[in-house]
């Protein structure tokens, strides 16, 4: 074990940095539009199903994984299992990594550039069409979208330079709670609409009618990337933890966090969009076209904007932090390199590979190509990362977990006390047959192989 190895300086501050990773877009744009997509309450089920039966017991794995090694993911594995392939799953984590932070880092942008624009007036008394216009016409120039996701980049990369423990850890603990606190202000707001009932009904009465191989690999999906497991990243979070921390307990916060803020992102926006019958067109900007509509009519109401998309900003910085530290980690274990230098050239490189996404809103062929369904080099990366790379990077955590790990080692990471035997044995059978199992048949089914 290296002793020198940078920590977390706080119980709290480490369940808050790893909430902090994922709640972020995933919560507040992602889970929304999907919810949209899939036709509302059976999607919600599921998720929710998916992150009590599946994603839970991957996080817990992944925390075991890299408290009990100490090392970035390719460097967990081949600590804990020398000569064997299954560094692999550690190399596919990384390249997820990169993968889902050069696009996640565009939408970042637009919460940045919202901010902005909600700062000087520009949403107020729009009406939902003059929002979603706004959107299409902001989305299509390339110009911005390049200039966004830059900054978002740079901001990025200016605080993983620095190391984890000063910036983020005290950050997080002040900016999640407000965070928070405006989400139920928000959901308030909106649940007195006149379209609360419609909007309670679409998200909390399912009908097994809905149920489909793709909707159940979307909320899977959904579950991994909101919970930022499959790729290491929790992995990358437990290696700064020490040995008091509770691992079990501290999963099951993060979990309840996450869910809740996933929950206060639906509920705060469609009430709205039946109040106003709007019909998401473009459904990956949900978030940005309907909450300056609830707002605008209310005093105060540019400030709340404002503060919004700063807030959502900041929620997605905690979250792309995580991201970049995966990799920058490993260059740093694997290759030896500074962290200034990792971070300078991973970051640069991922933010080139972004702008193929960045691009993929004004029309031409980033728009055009076409990969298993998916349109738009944008929504293939999105498409690809969380129903591909994140549910087979979880589907052999899981079994690494289950059935690689030398015996007693994760007894040993989850039994700090007594009492929490019974719970262990829970989590075996969950990591060892139930979690790789769900994840094959559903990934299975969704590519038509069963
Ligand atoms: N969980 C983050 C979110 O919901 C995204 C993320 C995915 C972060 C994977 C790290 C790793 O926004």
């Amino acid at each position: 074990m290296t002793n020198d190895r940078e920590r977390w300086g706080t119980r709290l501050g480490f369940v808050l940095a790893a909430a902090g990773s994922a709640v972020g877009l995933g919560n507040l744009w992602r889970f929304p539009y999907l919810t949209w997509e899939n036709g509302g309450a059976t999607f919600v089920m599921v998720y929710l199903l998916s992150v009590a039966v599946v994603g839970l017991p991957i996080l817990v794995a992944e925390l075991v994984i890299g408290r009990r090694s100490q090392r970035n993911p390719v460097g967990a594995f081949r600590l804990l299992k020398p000569a064997t392939p299954w560094f692999l799953v550690g190399v596919l984590g990384v390249i997820a990594g990169f993968v889902i932070l050069s696009y996640y880092s565009v939408v970042a942008g637009w919460t940045l550039h919202y901010a902005l624009r909600a700062a000087t007036g520009a949403f107020v008394h729009h009406t939902p069409q003059e929002m979603a216009d706004r959107f299409a016409e902001f989305v299509s120039d390339p110009g911005e979208q390049i200039l966004w996701h830059a900054a978002f980049m740079l901001l990025t990369m200016g605080i993983v330079v620095g190391g984890i423990r000063g910036g983020i850890e005290r950050a997080t603990g002040l900016l999640m709670p407000l965070l928070f606190l405006i989400l139920l202000v928000l959901a308030g707001l909106s649940l007195a609409s006149p379209g609360a009932l419609e909007g309670l009904r679409f998200l909390f009465r399912p009908s097994l009618g809905d149920l489909s191989g793709e909707l159940v690999l979307a909320a899977l999906g959904q579950s991994f990337f909101s919970l930022s497991l499959g790729m290491g990243a929790m992995i990358v979070y437990g290696s700064y933890l020490s040995q008091e921390t509770n691992l079990t307990t501290s999963a099951i916060q993060v979990s309840i966090l996450d869910t809740l803020v996933a929950l206060l992102a639906v509920l705060m926006i469609f009430p709205v969009i039946f109040t106003h019958a709007i019909t998401p067109t473009e459904s990956a900007g949900i978030l940005f076209t309907t909450l300056p509509v609830i707002l605008t009519d209310l005093p105060g109401g540019q400030i709340v904007t404002v503060l919004f998309f700063l807030l959502l900003a900041f929620a997605a910085l905690t979250s792309t932090i995580s991201l970049l530290e995966v990799t920058v980690s490993w260059a740093i274990d694997q290759r030896g390199w500074s962290r200034r230098k990792s971070t300078l050239l991973l970051g640069t490189t991922i933010w080139v590979l972004g702008i193929f996404s960045a691009l993929s809103f004004g029309g031409g062929w980033l728009a055009e190509v076409t990969v298993l369904g998916m349109r738009g080099v944008f929504d293939i990366m999105n498409g690809i990362s969380s129903n591909v790379f994140l549910p087979v990077g979880g589907f052999f955590i899981a079994l690494f977990a289950g059935w690689a790990l030398t015996r007693g080692a994760a007894e040993e990471e989850l039994s700090p006390a007594t009492g929490w035997s019974t719970w262990v044995s829970v989590w075996k059978v969950l990591v060892r047959f139930v979690a790789p199992i769900v994840v094959a048949l559903v990934f299975l089914a969704a590519i038509g192989l069963l």
